[in-house]
């Protein structure tokens, strides 16, 4: 049996670049591993198949899930399709929310068969499983501080950001990654990336001067589909963070502030929302 926790992601920076032939939008990111963590548990069992264990109410086919599509395709290729695995997911992370919380749960399972079954598959090689699955379950393999371009699967590691203490808000509405990026009209060119991901590659980067190199250009495209977004980053700007954020293709948003003290004052503050404390993280996978 393993037991591992898979961290979520913000987008401390996403730039979109331009979009590509095959429908996908090259974009260059600075990734950031938080704590908040799903927990994913394989066991291997008698009867053959998959089974697929969650806490959370999944309306989808078992066959549907990212996690059983990469399982059902390891087991394939290492022909071990007689082999019995169930996975428990206990979520924690919350679901179309822009915290790649499928992406880690779909990366812990590639790592723990991985472990499981003794593939010994490279990280190199478990990377190339984890880009058929989607853009950003590569980062959560690794995670940490990360440099993400090309649809956000190349990754250059980057000098890890201190120990910041955030939260996250989340509203009470998915947001659908692929309704995002289909709403992309133009793409304006990004003169400031280049200085900003300098500053994130020269360990430039501290609390202080993080509101001027944090940036999302998903964020107006997110706020035209659900324009209530606004409302939301509106209240957490109330409790005087550092930075403020959308995450991902939302719906999001984090915030740091300058210590752990009144990040939990603002925590406070934010009453009847649906909220999680945060660190920074150094890696995207622990076992436990
Ligand atoms: O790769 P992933 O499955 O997470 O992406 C979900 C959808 O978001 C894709 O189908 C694609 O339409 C869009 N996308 C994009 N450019 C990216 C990443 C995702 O257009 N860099």
């Amino acid at each position: 049996m393993v037991s591992i926790q898979a961290f979520a992601k913000i987008n401390l920076y996403l730039a979109l670049l331009r979009k590509r032939s095959d429908g996908y939008h090259e974009l260059c990111s600075i990734m950031q591993s938080i704590s908040l963590a799903d927990r994913i548990t394989i066991k291997k069992t008698k009867k053959p198949g998959i089974t697929l264990k969650t806490n959370l109410k999944i309306t989808a086919k078992p066959e549907d899930n990212l996690v059983y599509k990469a399982a059902s395709l390891i087991l394939k290729k290492f022909k071990k399709e007689n082999q019995g695995i169930e996975i428990s997911i206990l979520k924690k992370i919350p679901i179309a929310a822009g915290l790649a919380g499928g992406s880690a749960d779909c990366a812990a399972v590639l790592f723990g068969l991985n472990k499981l079954l003794g593939l010994k598959l490279s990280k190199k090689a478990l990377e190339r499983y984890a880009n058929l699955f989607g853009s950003d379950i590569s980062f959560c393999l690794n995670g940490g501080t990360m440099l993400a371009q090309g649809r956000g699967e190349k990754l250059t590691p980057v000098p890890a950001v201190g120990r910041w203490f955030g939260l996250i808000i989340k509203p009470p509405f998915p947001i659908s990654t692929a309704q995002v990026y289909k709403s992309v009209k133009i793409i304006l060119p990004k003169p400031q990336s280049r200085q900003i991901i300098t500053a994130y590659k020269t360990k430039k980067i501290n609390l202080n001067n993080l509101n001027k190199n944090i940036g999302n250009d998903l964020y107006p495209i997110a706020l035209q589909i659900k324009p209530n977004l606004k409302k939301y980053l509106e209240k957490i700007e109330k409790t005087n963070p550092l930075a403020v954020q959308m995450s991902g293709s939302g719906p999001s948003i984090f915030a740091f502030y300058q210590n752990k003290m009144l990040r939990n004052t603002a925590l406070k503050q934010l009453e009847g929302l649906e909220k999680f404390p945060i660190e920074t993280v150094k890696t995207g996978l622990k076992l436990i």
